[in-house]
C-alpha cells in the first residue's frame, strides 16, 4: 500500500528516466492557470535559522503565553489528537461573544485572521479579468501603505486592487479629502482598513472610521490586529453597522502566532456567508484550546500590553535622541527613519550586529525600518547596536 515512506516525489522523479523525459518535454507552466502564473506571493518576514539573533522583524509578542495557556495545551496533548476538532470552534465563539457582548452568530474563527481576510475577498468580491473595465463589485480597496497581504489576496482571487495613499504622515484622509481626490471608490465591494495602521503604526479615531464606514456601500473590514496596544478600538462599529466587520487576532497581543487563531465580528448574514467558504475544520484543536484558555487569563495579557507600551515609548525616545525620525505608534512596533545612511543599509548593518528588523521596498516606506517592540533588554540591545553603528 502506498504510504509516506515509499519514496516521495523528488526521489521518484530523479530515479525514473521516463518521468524525467516527460518533465523535459512538457512545459509544466502550461498546466498552471494563467492568473496563478503571473502571481507574486506574499513575502513573510524572515524566521531565522541561526540562533542568537534579536528578532524584532515580525511583530511577535516578546512575552510567552500565560502559564495557564501552556498548562491547558499540554493537558490536551493525548489520544484525543486522533479526533477532528469542533468544526466551528463553538466554545471559543461563545466565550468571545460574552467578551464582546454579542452573539456567537456574530463571530467566525479563522486559521489566523489572514485566512478570514482571504475568505472575505472570496465571499464579497467578484473576480474579473484584468482586461475588462472594472466594476466596483470586483474592487478590493485599501490604503497605502497598509498590510501588504491585501493586494496579494485580491490578485489571487482575480479581483481588482485599489490602493489609495494615506496622507504623507500616514494619517487617515478625511471624507471630504477622499471625495475631492476622486480616487477612493465609495462603491467598492470590499474595503480593508488596518487600524491602527501597519506598517505606519498610527491609530485612527473611531469617529473618523465611522464617517468612512457610513459612506461606504460595500463591506468594510476594520483590521484591528494591533488594537490592544492602542488607545481606542472600533469594535462597536461591527455591531452597529451591518456592513462593517472587525478583524482581530490572538497572534500579536496574545502571544499565539504559532497556533494561528484569528476572528471576525460582524453581522450574522455576512458571517454565515464566510462560514460557507471556509474549510470544514479550519481551526486546529490545540489552537482552539489555547485561545479559550487565553480568555480565562486576560489580566496576564493586559499587564504585558502595559510593559510593551512602556518599552515602545522609551525606545522611541532613545532612537529619537540618536537621530531617528520615529512616527507615533499605537501598536507593538514603530516605524523609524534612520539617520546618516539608507534604511536598507541599516537593515543589513543591524543584522551584522545580531538585530533583525524589517524593511519594505514600497516607495512610501523604503526610507524607514519597522522595529517590533521586544522586551526592555532587547530594546536596550538595539540601542547599543545603533550606538556602535553610528560614527562618533
Ligand atoms: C495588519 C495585519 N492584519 C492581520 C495580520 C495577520 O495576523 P494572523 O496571525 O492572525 O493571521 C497581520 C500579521 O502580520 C497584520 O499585520
Amino acid at each position: 500500500m502506498a504510504g509516506w515512506d515509499d519514496g516521495g516525489f523528488e526521489c521518484f522523479c530523479r530515479s525514473d528516466p521516463a518521468l524525467l523525459a516527460w518533465c523535459d518535454m512538457t512545459d509544466l507552466k502550461k498546466l498552471i492557470r494563467p492568473l496563478v502564473r503571473e502571481l507574486h506571493a506574499y513575502v513573510p518576514g524572515e524566521q531565522p535559522k541561526i540562533k542568537g539573533l534579536i528578532k524584532l522583524n515580525t511583530n511577535e509578542n516578546p512575552y510567552p503565553p500565560s502559564p495557564k495557556v501552556l498548562v491547558a495545551v499540554k493537558a490536551s496533548v493525548d489520544g484525543r489528537l486522533r479526533l477532528y476538532p469542533n468544526p466551528t470552534a463553538e466554545r471559543l465563539r461563545e466565550k468571545l461573544a460574552r467578551l464582546h457582548r454579542c452573539c456567537s452568530e456574530n463571530i467566525i474563527i479563522g486559521n489566523g485572521s489572514d485566512e478570514l481576510l482571504a475568505l472575505a475577498v472570496r465571499a464579497f468580491v467578484e473576480p474579473s479579468p484584468k482586461s475588462r473595465v472594472q466594476s466596483p463589485k470586483s474592487i478590493v480597496q485599501y490604503f497605502t501603505p497598509s498590510y501588504s497581504l491585501y493586494p496579494v489576496l485580491a490578485e489571487t482571487h482575480g479581483a481588482a486592487t485599489q490602493g489609495v495613499p494615506l496622507n504623507p504622515d500616514f494619517s487617515l484622509p478625511s471624507l471630504p479629502e477622499l471625495k475631492r481626490a476622486k480616487v477612493w471608490d465609495f462603491q467598492a465591494a470590499l474595503t480593508l482598513i488596518t487600524t491602527p495602521n501597519a506598517p505606519g503604526g498610527r491609530g485612527y479615531p473611531t469617529s473618523e472610521l465611522e464617517k468612512l464606514c457610513r459612506a461606504q456601500k460595500g463591506v468594510v473590514v476594520l483590521d484591528e490586529a494591533y488594537v490592544d496596544f492602542a488607545d481606542e478600538n472600533a469594535l462597536a462599529l461591527a455591531t452597529k453597522h451591518p456592513h462593517v466587520i472587525v478583524s482581530r487576532t490572538f497572534s500579536k497581543a496574545y502571544s499565539l502566532c504559532f497556533q494561528r487563531v484569528g476572528y471576525f465580528v460582524g453581522h450574522p448574514e455576512l458571517i454565515a456567508a464566510l462560514h460557507k467558504m471556509r474549510d470544514s475544520y479550519n481551526v486546529n484543536g490545540l489552537g482552539q484550546i489555547a485561545a479559550e484558555a487565553t480568555l480565562e487569563d486576560l489580566g496576564y495579557y493586559r499587564a504585558n500590553f502595559k510593559k510593551i507600551i512602556a518599552t515602545r515609548e522609551g525606545l522611541s525616545r532613545r532612537l529619537t535622541e540618536l537621530g531617528f525620525r520615529v512616527l507615533p505608534s499605537q501598536t507593538n512596533f514603530i516605524l523609524a527613519r534612520p539617520p546618516r545612511f539608507p534604511a536598507k543599509e541599516w537593515l543589513q548593518t543591524l543584522r551584522d550586529q545580531k538585530v533583525l528588523v524589517r524593511w519594505f521596498s514600497a516607495p512610501e516606506v523604503q526610507e524607514y525600518l519597522r522595529i517590533t517592540i521586544g522586551t526592555e533588554a532587547e530594546a536596550a540591545a538595539l540601542v547599543r547596536a545603533v550606538r556602535r553603528i553610528l560614527p562618533g
